[in-house]
């Protein structure tokens, strides 16, 4: 019987606790073996929940568990999911989390500290929340050097946007109604701010590279600036804005960055729409490839997490592969006024798209009297 913890009963663990008892059946088939649920972490009582008689407050309880081998973190923020994790590894319990924070600044040291141990950190729900992209980009991908990422990884800065142009919804209005169906952060200047697509950039950048870069080093800007005419001036060109987190790998440097951009509507990532996130990922032997889902909500997410899970068990026996991140030095990273791509222009005298531009070329641009907004172009 194999003992599990889940850390946080708020959306993502109220949804991994229904994944694990909704299709235990099936799971345990698959695996040859039983599980259980044995404790749930979280500050708050549960009582009309039928997992309520689950529930401690005390962590410790879990941590000198020896019978608890997997602790699924989704507590979200960095303390003291960071902490727990942390002890769970030390400890050598197998650590799977949705907490794309906790991945994004500490994922180097907690992998080092799992491969230590011999236990395994796996993070399948923190980017693209059910869609499963880490897995296949780490084992499918092996064969390839990753160059290119570009991704919508945000449900609800997706869901925000395409509200505006479908249904001409506010700003307001239509985080509002993310927030409702559970698909913001607690506090949504992460979603739209751009941070929590900057911390999934950052992850997928580190498969791709093996150097973790921090968020604090690359350009983010948020969807907090877009207007309806923008986004319907935009249409009227032919283009979808939506935020993208893009990182390429060229010539050993990392370019990280977070930006609405203006997607031609023939791109596959332009019909990408409501909660859904996609990511086009190129890499130099499978050419290029799709990967297309629900990136937030409870029981998608929960499925990513629960994925891990079962991983977990079916390789228990044998020895975990190391993470292998380095964090990403200075050097390491590429100049992020060589980006360059086609711009989209919105100005007082029309509106039209750009040959390729510098940064710096970008910014003068945007400096003239009669131009109202410049989006990069995907
Ligand atoms: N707030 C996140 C989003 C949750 O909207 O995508 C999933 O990571």
């Amino acid at each position: 019987m194999i003992s599990i913890a889940l850390l946080g009963f708020g959306c993502v663990g109220s949804g991994t606790a229904e994944v694990l008892t909704e299709n235990k059946k099936i799971i345990e088939e698959r695996l040859g073996c039983e599980y259980r649920i044995k404790y749930i972490l979280d500050l708050r009582d549960f009582p009309e929940s039928p997992f309520g008689s689950l529930v401690v407050h005390d962590f410790n309880a879990i941590l000198q568990d020896e019978e608890v081998s997997i602790v699924a973190e989704m507590m979200g923020g960095s303390h003291p999911a960071y902490d727990f994790t942390k002890a769970c590894l030390e400890a050598g319990k197998n650590v799977v989390t949705s907490n794309k924070e906790v991945v994004a600044k500490f994922g180097v040291e907690l992998g080092e500290i799992a491969a230590k141990n011999g236990v395994r950190y796996m993070f399948e729900a923190s980017v693209g929340g059910g869609i499963p992209v880490i897995r296949p980009m780490m084992t499918d991908l092996a064969s390839n050097k990753i160059t290119k990422i570009n991704g919508i990884l945000n449900g609800t800065t997706n869901y925000i946007l395409t509200s505006m142009r479908d249904d001409a919804k506010s700003f307001g209005e239509a985080l509002g109604e993310a927030q409702r169906l559970g698909y913001a952060e607690a506090n949504p200047t992460a979603d739209v701010g751009g941070f929590d697509t900057a911390r999934k950039t950052v992850i997928l950048a580190a498969i791709a590279s093996g150097k973790l870069v921090s968020t604090d080093n690359i350009h983010i800007e948020g969807i907090t600036e877009i207007t309806l005419a923008d986004v319907e001036a935009a249409e009227k060109l032919g283009y979808h804005i939506k935020l993208i987190g893009h990182a390429e790998v060229k010539d050993g440097k990392i370019l990280a960055l977070v930006s609405p951009m203006a997607i031609p509507s023939s791109n596959p990532l332009g019909r990408i729409d409501d909660v859904f996130n996609g990511i086009l990922v190129n890499a130099n032997m499978v050419g290029e490839v799709m990967f297309y889902g629900p990136g937030a909500g409870k029981l998608p997410t929960a499925s990513a997490v629960v994925a891990d899970i079962v991983d977990v068990i079916a390789k228990r026996d044998f020895a975990p592969t190391p993470l292998g991140w380095v964090s990403a030095e200075a050097s390491d990273i590429a100049d992020f006024a060589e980006y360059y791509c086609r711009r989209m222009v919105i100005s007082a005298a029309g509106n039209y798209v750009t040959e390729e531009m510098t940064e710096t070329e970008a910014a003068k641009l945007a400096a003239k009297s009669d131009v109202i907004s410049v989006y990069r172009v995907l």
